[in-house]
């Protein structure tokens, strides 16, 4: 069987840091819940917003921020960093702040 690619998600939570080896492509809110990271989360459909986190994402490292990203956060947190990590699929090494 064929290894899936995965990539390094790093998050800083608290003082702490957390490194998780997550696939490519993987949804970046359920690898933090998975990995039982404090994550508050409620609709997992990008309209409560309660999931929104600022990251650092290196060009390529995730999709662009979608229409409903940019809609219930506005484009000056899109251009902020801020996310809606329900909405986000990992594609590269990015880092989140909780
Ligand atoms: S959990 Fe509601 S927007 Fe992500």
């Amino acid at each position: 069987m064929e290894a899936k690619e995965t990539v390094e998600v790093r998050v800083v939570h608290g003082g702490q840091e957390t490194i998780l080896r997550v696939e490519k492509g993987a949804n970046l809110l359920l690898a933090m819940t998975k990995a039982n990271l404090p994550i508050d989360f409620m609709c997992t459909t990008g309209k409560c917003t309660t999931c929104r986190c600022k990251m650092s994402i290196p060009p390529g490292s995730a999709s662009p921020a979608s229409e409903t990203e940019v809609y219930r956060l506005g484009q000056q947190a899109c251009q902020e960093g801020y996310r809606l990590s329900c909405q986000l699929y990992v594609q590269g090494p990015l880092t989140v702040y909780l």
